[in-house]
């Protein structure tokens, strides 16, 4: 898809089609007649009030060099922000493509005439665009092959916001594509490929840490997970260094990258195990938010760590009471090999600590237990540190990722405690998500860390207006907006 912003008016502009965004209450205005009296008989009637996602087509309109005028609704004017441009953007996309309308023409409505609201509507018109189709041999949905957005007069920073939007929306696509990958052809190893050769083409670092070096490190968590399979581990490293960096803040982003999770020996049922491929989203969306800093090039030291393992049950695998020793020297007693998130996310977090990292921020798929709190709509934090928390609350709030801060009282310590470990993987009944950030949290120990469960986030079963089924890429926006907060 190509995307381009435009400063120029939009009546000449020759797209397939011309969306203009209608909000509710009043008709919109464009001043071209044919359109304003067919946008007020819609309104009159009733059959277009401007509510998200609803959208209209006058064909041929006389005045207008392009082939159709269509309305999007944003909802109510006052309420309309960033956000609703992203999923407008991605709405809009998704329904003309799927009537073969390729060439898109988006007035930028004035009331948006700024670099969050520009650059949200690009990154919903590229993920827009996207579909899980890599390994369907005849492709039914067709990809949008222009997008302008007009913007007569507006701010010439806008372009910038563009190209942000775009760079982040396609990030974000590279990141689905990863975890859309099932888990006989990504596994770590080939997890760790697809990553370096990302780096190479941006410009990162990349290292990919092997078995071998794990064990040199004592990372006995993280390959006690790895044991069960005949794939081996990686722990891949990204870093973007930039040239001026802001000093003594260097930011990690932590993902699990659990390639396939059939939880081991504690084996969990068949019934949609085919999506425990998704398991590696939190991974995906750190690689693909490293894809869009360097790109975007905030002034600070970013780098992310990726523990990445297939959990599988084979005739080495982890047995429930097996004792591990971390990388941190905490030994950990394994009562169900299917938390195995935890066990490669501490080792992971344990050697960014030693690489010097200042503020850690993780996404994991961690546990079913997040769904049943807060569904497919909020991300849950974790943290021990409020002021790290809610750094990350406002970046997550910028890039329009919900979350939402559950607690982490040491009254729900007591829930983890190990007879023959200094730390079960497991808590007893209740507050599974609680209990499994607690664990993390003993290994983050003083660093201001984050951690986001996105187990009910990173995979949508149903399509959205502005959104295809299957993984949606969440975090990275978010991951990114921080980075670049960080940096001013
Ligand atoms: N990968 C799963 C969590 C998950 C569940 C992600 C559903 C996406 C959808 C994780 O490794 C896991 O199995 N967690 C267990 C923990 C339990 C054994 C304490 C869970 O949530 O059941
Ligand atoms: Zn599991
Ligand atoms: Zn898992």
């Amino acid at each position: 898809m190509n995307t381009s912003i435009l400063f120029q008016g939009w009546e000449n502009g020759a797209s397939a089609a011309l969306v203009f965004a209608a909000f509710e209450g009043n008709a919109p205005t464009t001043g071209v007649a044919a359109v304003d009296s067919w946008a007020a008989g819609l309104y009159a009637s009733g059959e277009f009030t401007g509510k998200p996602n609803e959208f209209a087509t006058l064909h041929s309109p006389a005045g207008l060099a392009s082939k159709r005028a269509v309305l999007i609704g944003l909802g109510k004017s006052e309420k309309a922000d960033a956000a609703s441009l992203r999923k407008a953007g991605g709405a809009i996309v998704r329904a003309l493509k799927a009537k073969s309308i390729l060439d898109i023409g988006f007035v930028l409505p004035r009331s948006h005439y700024n670099r969050d609201a520009a650059q949200a509507l690009f990154e919903g018109a590229v993920a827009g665009d996207f579909e899980p189709d890599q390994h369907k041999s005849k492709k039914d949905a067709k990809h949008v092959e222009h997008f302008t957005v007009f913007a007569p007069g507006a701010p010439s920073e806008l372009a910038e916001a563009a190209r942000d939007g775009a760079v982040i929306g396609e990030s974000q696509n590279f990141a689905r594509a990863l975890v859309n990958e099932p888990g006989n052809i990504l596994t770590p190893l080939v997890m760790a490929e697809r990553a370096r050769a990302m780096a190479q083409a941006h410009g990162l670092d990349c290292d990919v840490l092997d078995e071998d070096r794990m064990r040199q490190l004592g990372m006995g968590s993280l390959l006690g997970v790895a044991q069960g399979s005949a794939a081996p581990p990686a722990l891949i490293v990204l870093t973007y260094t930039p040239a001026e960096a802001k000093e003594g803040v260097h930011l990690a982003i932590v993902g699990k990258g659990v390639t396939f999770d059939t939880g081991g020996i504690s084996i969990k049922p068949s019934e949609s195990m085919e999506k425990m491929k998704y398991d590696m989203a939190g991974g995906a969306a750190a690689i693909g938010a490293m894809m869009a800093i360097a790109q975007l090039k905030p002034n600070v030291k970013v780098t992310a760590y990726i523990p990445a393992v297939e959990n599988m049950p084979g005739s080495r695998a982890l047995r429930p009471g097996d004792i591990l020793t971390s990388m941190a020297g905490k030994t950990i007693e394994v009562l169900n090999t299917d938390a195995e998130g935890r066990l490669i996310l501490i080792d992971a977090i344990t050697y960014a600590k030693k690489q010097g990292v200042t503020h850690i921020i993780d996404a994991a798929t961690l546990t079913g237990a997040i769904t049943i709190a807060l569904g497919a709509v909020n991300i849950g934090a974790f943290t021990n540190n409020e002021a790290w928390q809610s750094d990350v609350l406002a970046a997550a709030k910028q890039a329009g990722e919900k979350m939402w801060p559950l607690p982490m009282d040491d009254d729900y310590k007591d829930l983890l405690k190990s007879a023959f470990a200094d730390m079960p993987n497991i808590g007893s009944r209740g507050a599974g998500s609680i209990t499994a950030a607690l664990f993390l949290k003993e290994w983050a120990e003083e660093t201001p860390w984050v951690h986001l469960d996105i187990a009910g986030t990173a995979w949508i079963d149903e399509p959205k207006p502005h959104l295809a089924k299957g993984p949606t890429g969440v975090a990275l926006r978010t991951f990114v907006a921080l980075a670049r907060r960080l940096a001013s």
